[in-house]
């Protein structure tokens, strides 16, 4: 569905983007991962042309999108981007309706539509009428997540959508986007600097450093065999955490009763 060749961005005498060579099947997440400054938003940006390519090639369904208009793609394409946020001049419902008027879809459904897609992420109705400035960061958030979703895209690009949500919010949209994109096949590339967040919803994972591609591969096959240093220590912290949190909720080992007289404790309550 989307295919990278040898994509490569520079600026100036700097390559943020080197080469990179990355299949993504109908129906796959692919989670794009890396510290700050690997080059995930770059590649993002270049594969709906929000940034033009270097070099390189991207193809979509099988067609290179060298000679297509930016936009025409961009209507095709749903997506969520770091920065590019939501139109200041137009109301939340406005914002979420977009894709919809873009797409033909009449006033009634379109009303209808927003409302379910407001509900799904959690926003009150009321919500609907204000401006982008009326809202905190987290709800604007998911503001973005509803408009990328509305017209429900075949594919999707999505930077840190879930990045600035609470960790309880947080885990019912990746829930949410699970469900949804199984239920529509949806095709995506999900970029995300947090480990576990890549390991709960990956189908494979892509490593960036420096721009250079370092591995690929299942959550399965990274846990299994990291290709490298770099990779071994992104898995670190979501090893150690899991391990701590599981020994927590499993509770304290058993104290030997010898050990609770000694210390005056008695029996238990
Ligand atoms: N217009 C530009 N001119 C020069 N350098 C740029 C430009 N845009 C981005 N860069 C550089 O390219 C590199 C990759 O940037 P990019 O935004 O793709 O990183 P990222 O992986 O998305 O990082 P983050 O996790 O912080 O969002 C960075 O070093 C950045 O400073
Ligand atoms: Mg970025």
């Amino acid at each position: 569905m989307i295919e990278l060749r040898r994509l490569t961005k520079r600026y100036g005498d700097s390559v943020v983007v080197r080469e990179l060579s990355l299949s993504v099947a109908k129906g796959e997440l692919l989670v794009l991962l890396g510290g700050s400054g690997s080059g995930k938003t770059t590649t993002l940006k270049m594969v709906n042309r929000l940034i033009p390519p270097s070099s390189g090639e991207v193809r979509i369904d099988g067609a290179s999108t060298d000679g297509l208009e930016g936009h025409v793609l961009r209507r095709k394409i749903g997506y969520v981007f770091q920065k590019i946020g939501l139109f200041p001049h137009m109301t939340v419902a406005d914002n979420v309706a977009t894709p919809l008027s873009l797409a033909g879809w009449g006033e009634e459904r379109t009303t209808a539509r927003v409302t379910e897609m407001l509900e799904m992420v959690d926003l009150e109705p009321s919500i609907a009428q204000r401006f982008p400035r009326e809202l905190s960061g987290g709800q604007a958030q998911r503001v973005g997540f509803a408009r990328a979703l509305a017209a429900e895209p075949k594919l999707m690009l999505l930077d840190e959508p879930f990045g600035a949500l609470d960790p309880v919010t947080r885990d019912k949209l990746q829930q949410e986007f699970l469900a949804i994109r199984r239920r529509l096949e949806l095709t995506a590339v999900f970029v995300t600097h947090d480990m576990v967040e890549a390991l709960l919803i990956a189908d494979r994972i892509a490593v960036l450093k420096e721009g250079v591609l370092v591995q690929v591969g299942t959550p399965r096959e990274l846990l299994d065999s990291p290709a490298d240093e770099y990779v071994e220590r992104l898995l670190e912290m979501p090893r150690r955490q899991a391990r701590t949190v599981a020994e927590l909720i499993a509770g304290p080992p058993d104290e030997p009763a010898a050990t609770r007289e000694a210390q005056g404790g008695g029996a238990p309550p």
